[in-house]
């Protein structure tokens, strides 16, 4: 039988507790491994079968929004296919900073990313390194799920 993510409760998306359930795919469709992105009006969802069971969370990387769907999913992890970020669906945290640095959910701030052994690049100070220092990563927010008759649904907000 498929299981489902168990996530922090806090953690929670953004909505009524009582969103309706809308089907999706059938579950046979989201083999282990596998991510797919559903739509529900300007909603992008990702669906991702992790090890620990299916999660549902915004198809938005929460450094800079790109899409998880077409990124990699190892275990629990997902890496994104820009800036090299990855975010752990176990726990809703991220595991490694982008390249270019930012503030973590918790407003720690980390630098640019440079090679072992070579100086960090220093960036000429504006707008945009202002941006890139103030980017901070968010934690990922989750929809709730079900399975019904072999069918992933998920309550999204109206
Ligand atoms: S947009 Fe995903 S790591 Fe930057």
């Amino acid at each position: 039988m498929t299981s489902l993510l168990p996530y922090p409760p806090e953690l929670r998306a953004v909505g009524p507790v009582d969103a309706p359930f809308v089907p999706t795919i059938p579950v046979a469709d989201l083999p282990a491994g596998a991510m797919r992105r559903v739509t529900f009006g300007d909603l992008d969802v990702l669906l991702a079968h992790t090890s620990l069971g299916i999660a549902a969370v915004d198809d938005r990387c929460p450094h800079m929004a790109a899409p998880l769907s077409i990124g990699e999913l190892d275990g629990c992890v997902v890496a994104c296919p820009l800036h090299r970020g990855t975010f752990d669906l176990e726990t809703g945290e991220p595991a490694t900073m982008p390249t270019t640095g930012g503030l973590w959910p918790d407003g720690t701030y980390e630098p640019v990313w440079c090679p072992p052994g070579q100086e960090p690049k220093v960036d000429p100070p504006g707008k945009k390194t202002d941006a890139r220092r103030l980017t901070r990563i968010r934690r990922f927010r989750y929809y709730p799920l079900r399975i019904v008759d072999g069918v992933i649904e998920v309550a999204v907000p109206g």
